[in-house]
């Protein structure tokens, strides 16, 4: 459980990250900044390519630099965004992966929170390694 100090602090981190976002094609930035199991701070950006279906999203950046660094879990993810708006579909499903219960802290480029939703609040019903399981049986 963050304090509302911590919780800020993360949010500056993720606006930090925002300035280095690689976005040339849509001109959205996205910067990401998650508090991985082990305390360490992990941040991300979007990162675009020509062909535009291969730019990836900041908050899968910060949680694949962490997940290969060895952590397995995280308990709060910051995204900041000019305007506030909320993860996608294939980056809910990743938080998903990695904590349902994990906090999600929505925030403009001001560094103001604008909402706050739990994974499961966020991808309720998600499909995880409990339906694999299921199949195997
Ligand atoms: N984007 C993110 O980085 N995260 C999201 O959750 C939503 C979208 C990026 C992808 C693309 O570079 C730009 O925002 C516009 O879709």
């Amino acid at each position: 459980m963050l304090t509302n100090e911590e919780k800020q602090a993360l949010i500056d981190k993720a606006v930090q990250a925002y300035h280095k976002a690689y976005a040339p094609y849509s001109k959205y930035s996205v910067g990401a900044a998650l508090v991985a199991d082990s305390g360490k701070i992990y941040d991300g950006v979007n990162i675009e390519n020509a062909v535009y279906p291969v730019t990836i999203c900041a908050e899968r950046v910060a949680i694949f630099k962490a997940v290969s660094e060895g952590e397995k879990s995280f308990s709060t993810l910051a995204v900041v965004t000019k305007n506030g708006g909320t993860p996608c579909g294939s980056c809910r499903q990743v938080m998903a992966e990695f904590n349902p219960h994990a906090l999600v802290l929505i925030a403009n480029v001001k560094g103001e929170l604008v909402g706050e939703y739990r994974v499961h609040e966020l991808l309720p019903s998600a499909f995880g390694d409990g339906d694999l399981e299921e199949a195997r049986e």
